[in-house]
Parts: structure tokens; C-alpha cells; sequence
């Protein structure tokens, strides 16, 4: 049975279930961080047969920024590259959200003119970040006051109304992979007093203003939301005893919204050596929320269709298999072959490694 091949009708419709997970591909070479159409219109228009795309994490503003050549929504320039590239989608049947980032303290001076990445705590993640000098190490990030939370929630409000203007069909806020949101919610990156660390309601309060922010720009049902519960050991990440406990207070309380969906990932290394994790993140979270769940990491049309069938997600989200095949869903139905994907072109700028992955069928290249 080819579940992924069947269409879904909850809050979103959708011609299939193979999602095209939220992939950096750093292509937006020019002074204005923006898509363009012979790049990222050609890019996503190839992958249009997907039942929804969700774009590359696309910072909220200049502050939230901290890779290199990474598209923002937060500029006039920004959402007019958007427009062409939302409108090529549409125009081949395909959906597409944009995924709304911020990188936090994975972040650089270099990016902000010499001053210091956001964070909730003045905690160094002992990372790297991807300037325009090259890779550099993390530095202690300054700790958030309210007023920069204040001014971050606006921030993606403004980037949700933008993402309207621009035609997406809706949003994701990319509460996961230990950027700005998930350092809120992890108590070793949070080490705040006040109503923002501390509880499982202090953790996700940033998390939750910024939601309700973004809703009363676009309705709840076009806006998804995602996370890592299992991320330990790389983005900076530590989990602790409270970590799932924490994400399982977070999807309890998304069932008062009606989002489009939410959007898990199995844990992108080996948990198992460590007690407080959750190695099955469909499983143990299906039975908590209600609403449309999406799962990622690691799947292939066999286990895609498996947990489907077994009613542990809705939607499975295909990140590297769909850089190299554009064509996944028409793979899938023809039972082709998949292409293999070339990790050292994932982020170098230009064509290559981006928009020329052939078709499976050469035909539906004309
Ligand atoms: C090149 C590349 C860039 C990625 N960029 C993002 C991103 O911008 N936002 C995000 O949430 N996840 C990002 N991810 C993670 C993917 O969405 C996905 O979780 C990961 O690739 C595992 O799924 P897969 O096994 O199907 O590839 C990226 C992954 C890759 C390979």
C-alpha cells in the first residue's frame, strides 16, 4: 500500500504526503539575500510534484541571520524574489510554506556588525558559524532582554505577513535543530531567572508569544511548527532530564491551536547511551497531539509508507532524497530508482548541485 501516495485533507489539502523537508542550500549570492527565479523559482518549480515544500530556513530579519547566503523575508526586495518563486510552484500544482528562522547565539559578530548573536543565556554553544570569511568558532552570545524578545516576536509577526504578501501558502516556524526557539526551551542553553526559563511554561513562553504573534497574521491552519525532541550532541544541543518532558508539555499545549501540522524529527544521532532520550519520536509523540503530525529524518519510500500505516505520523518529510531527485513523487509512484545526492555541493553557490539533478524520465525535463 503506498500511503505516501495518498492524498491528505486536514486544515491542508494535499495531492500526496511526501513533504520536501526545509533545506539551507545558500544560493542567495547577491546583496540582498534574495531567491531568484533562475535559481530558487527553477529549484522548487522542479520539485513541485512534492505534496508540500517547505523552503530553506529563511531568516526573520537582519538579526536572526547567521549563514552565509541564506534568503531572509524581511525585505521588499526579498518578497518580490519569493513572489516568482511561490507563483512557479503554484503554476505546476505544487504547495509550498517558507520555513521562518532564527539562528540565535549559531550566529557570528561578523554578521551584526561587530555586536554579539541573540541567546537566552549568555552561553557559548561551542560551535561554528558559516560567514563570509569562512567557518568561524561561536562566541559567547549576549543573553536577551525583554525588549529584544519583544522586538524578535515582531520580527516573525512581520515576517508571516510578508510570507502572505508573497504567496506562500503558509509558514513554518523552525522551533527546532538548536536554533533560537529550541535554546529557549533546553535548560543547558536557558539559564534564565525570569518568566522565560526555569518551568516547562517559562521554556516555550518565547515559543508561544511568537505563535500567537504570527496568528493574527495568518490563520493558525496554514502555520506548522517544528522540533528536535531528541537532538543531543550536535547544534549545540545537550539534552538534560527535563528536555523531553519539555517538548512533551509543548505538543500537549499545541493542541488548543489548530495548526496546519506539526513536524518531528527522529533523532539525527545515536540516543540510545543516553537515559533521558526519546529514540522513537513518531511513537512516543503520536498519542499526545491531535492534530496532523509530520516525521522526518532518515526515511525511505518503504519506512515512509510504514509509519504512515502504522498511524504514527500523517506526513513524512524527505530532506536529501529530494535534492537529488526532483522527480521523488513520480520515483515513488514508477518504483525508480533514487539518485544519490553529492553532500559537497549541498551549500556552494550556482547551478551546480542545485537545479541540475535530472528527471528520472527525461520527458518531463521539456
Ligand atoms: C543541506 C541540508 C540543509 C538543511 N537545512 C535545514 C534548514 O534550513 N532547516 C531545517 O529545519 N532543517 C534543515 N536540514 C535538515 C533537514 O530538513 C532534515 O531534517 C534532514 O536532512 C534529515 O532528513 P533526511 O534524512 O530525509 O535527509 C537540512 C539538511 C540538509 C541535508
Amino acid at each position: 500500500m503506498q500511503n505516501l501516495l495518498t492524498p491528505y485533507n486536514k486544515n491542508i489539502s494535499l495531492k500526496n504526503r511526501v513533504v520536501m523537508a526545509p533545506m539551507t542550500r545558500s544560493r542567495a549570492v547577491n546583496d540582498e539575500n534574495k531567491p531568484t527565479d533562475e535559481l530558487q523559482g527553477l529549484y522548487y518549480e522542479q520539485r513541485a510534484s512534492a505534496g508540500l515544500i517547505i523552503t530553506e530556513g529563511s531568516q526573520v530579519s537582519e538579526r536572526a541571520v547567521g549563514y552565509v547566503n541564506t534568503p531572509g523575508i524581511h525585505t521588499k526586495a526579498q518578497v518580490e524574489g519569493w513572489k516568482k518563486v511561490t507563483k512557479r510552484v503554484h503554476d505546476k500544482g505544487g504547495k509550498i510554506f517558507i520555513q521562518l528562522w532564527h539562528v540565535g547565539r549559531i550566529s557570528h559578530p561578523d554578521f551584526h556588525d561587530g555586536e554579539l548573536p541573540l541567546a537566552p543565556s549568555a552561553i557559548n554553544p561551542n560551535e561554528q558559524s558559516y560567514t563570509p570569511d569562512g567557518f568561524k568558532d561561536t562566541v559567547t552570545p549576549k543573553e536577551m532582554t525583554k525588549a529584544d524578545i519583544k522586538t524578535t516576536v515582531e520580527d516573525f509577526k512581520n515576517a508571516a505577513k510578508n510570507a502572505v504578501e508573497a504567496g506562500f501558502d503558509g509558514v513554518e516556524i523552525h522551533s527546532s535543530n538548536g536554533y533560537l526557539f529550541h535554546q529557549f526551551f533546553n535548560g543547558t542553553s536557558n539559564k534564565r531567572t525570569d518568566e522565560y526559563g526555569g518551568s516547562h511554561e517559562n521554556k516555550a513562553r518565547f515559543f508561544f508569544e511568537v505563535l500567537d504573534a504570527v496568528k493574527e497574521v495568518i490563520p493558525e491552519e496554514k502555520i506548522g511548527a517544528r522540533f528536535n525532541p531528541s537532538l543531543n550532541g550536535v547544534f549545540g544541543m545537550t539534552m538534560d532530564e527535563d528536555t523531553i518532558p519539555t517538548f512533551e508539555y509543548i505538543i500537549k499545549k499545541l493542541n488548543d491551536y489548530n495548526l496546519a501540522y506539526i513536524h518531528l524529527s527522529e533523532p539525527f544521532t545515536d540516543v540510545s547511551d543516553i537515559p533521558y532520550a526519546v529514540t522513537e519520536i513518531a511513537k512516543h509523540f503520536r498519542p499526545l497531539y491531535n492534530g496532523t503530525l509530520m516525521i522526518n529524518a532518515g526515511f525511505d519510500q518503504d519506512s515512509g509508507n510504514e509509519v504512515i500505516a502504522s498511524g504514527n505520523a500523517d506526513l513524512v518529510a524527505f530532506g536529501k532524497p529530494f535534492i537529488s531527485n526532483p522527480d521523488l513523487v513520480e520515483r515513488f509512484e514508477q518504483g525508480l530508482e533514487l539518485a544519490e545526492w553529492d553532500k559537497d555541493t549541498f551549500y556552494t553557490p550556482g547551478k551546480e548541485g542545485y537545479t541540475d539533478y535530472p528527471m528520472a524520465n527525461a520527458k518531463q525535463n521539456a
